[in-house]
């Protein structure tokens, strides 16, 4: 089993990889979901994925409400890709059951990675202010980190021509965490664009109708709507749900070793991932990087997740 922090911004695709995760066919130890400024802001974060723990019957899991803003920057959301709430399409309650932990985001991580036997794999899909403000206050947990299997970055990008949201929104953060020394599994946008809901996978996954698949139908309509108005996308990439999917099943993905350096002071390249394909820069390789999903293989695993629920 792998013990594992889910740190996110709930978020459609970060939903869905908390379901993934949270299924039978899961071999993930989930240790906690801390929440951050991202998609939305952190309250409604935190508030759907609380909503998501509730469906899923996760009830065991402390939920963590983290940074409000980035380490530097001005906070910047998403919301016309994930809607007012964050988590639109579905009609969820204004109260979920479950309630988060008043405990900071930031002191759970530091306090379950001091504590652990360096087993806990730190699962980042939202902008890294958590993680790296958490390495910044308590530098200890930086040699116990297991490994960080975080989506952020690419060789292109979705918010600016060069740079990806969740990088974007923190690229200090994202610097702090990328030189931290940490094995860093990434899945950008190279990738996660190939995890790409269509509507015929829509369609077969309403088939298995229990409440758990419909509401992550409910999901997938939703996003795969505003990916076409935004971007005219044919489907939704569940970009987040490949860090889950990897950790479930390592054989779905290819990975290279390669040096990535986070873009801070570009005028057009701010946020940007550099990623060091050809290895012309001489510098220490400190990523692994995810460049190719076996598509059979990836639906075949949500699809079995989503088949484990049952009503
Ligand atoms: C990333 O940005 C967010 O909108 C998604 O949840 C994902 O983590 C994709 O760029
Ligand atoms: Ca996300």
């Amino acid at each position: 089993n792998v013990k594992v922090i889910l740190d996110c911004d709930p978020g459609h695709d970060d939903a869905i990889s908390i379901i993934l995760a949270a299924s039978e066919v899961s071999n993930l130890e989930i240790e906690a979901i801390t929440t951050v400024a991202g998609n939305v802001e952190v309250e409604k974060n935190t508030l759907n994925a609380l909503n998501v723990c509730d469906i899923v019957g996760l009830k065991d899991v402390p939920v963590a409400q983290g940074a409000e803003k980035p380490l530097i920057k001005e906070r910047e959301i998403a919301e016309e890709i994930h809607g007012d709430s964050g988590l639109d399409g579905p009609s969820l309650p204004s109260e979920p059951a479950k309630k988060a932990v008043s405990q900071h985001a930031v002191d759970l991580i530091i306090e379950k990675v001091l504590n652990s036997d360096n087993d806990i794999t730190l699962v980042p899909t939202g902008p890294l202010t958590n993680i790296a403000l958490a390495m910044i206050r308590e530098p200890k947990i930086i040699p116990k980190i297991k490994e960080i299997v975080l989506m952020g970055g690419g060789t292109f990008g979705n918010w600016t021509p060069a740079a990806e949201f969740n990088i974007y929104v923190d690229a200090e953060a994202a610097k702090v965490v990328f030189e931290s020394g940490v094995p860093i599994a990434m899945f950008g946008l190279d990738v996660t664009h190939q995890a790409l809901a269509t509507q015929e996978i829509i369609r077969e996954l309403a088939v298995i109708d229990n409440s758990v698949s419909n509401f992550v139908v409910e999901l997938l309509q939703f996003f795969a709507k505003t990916y076409k108005d935004v971007f005219g996308f044919e489907g939704a990439p569940i970009h987040d749900a490949c860090t889950a999917a990897y950790l479930i099943d390592p054989s779905i993905f290819e990975l290279k070793n390669v040096r990535v350096d986070i873009e801070t002071k570009g005028e057009f390249s701010y946020g940007m991932t550099c990623v060091d394909s050809l290895h012309v820069s001489g510098r220490v390789p400190n990523v692994n990087f995810a460049y190719q999903l076996d598509s059979d293989k990836f639906w075949g695993l949500f699809t079995n997740a989503l088949k484990s629920y049952s009503d």
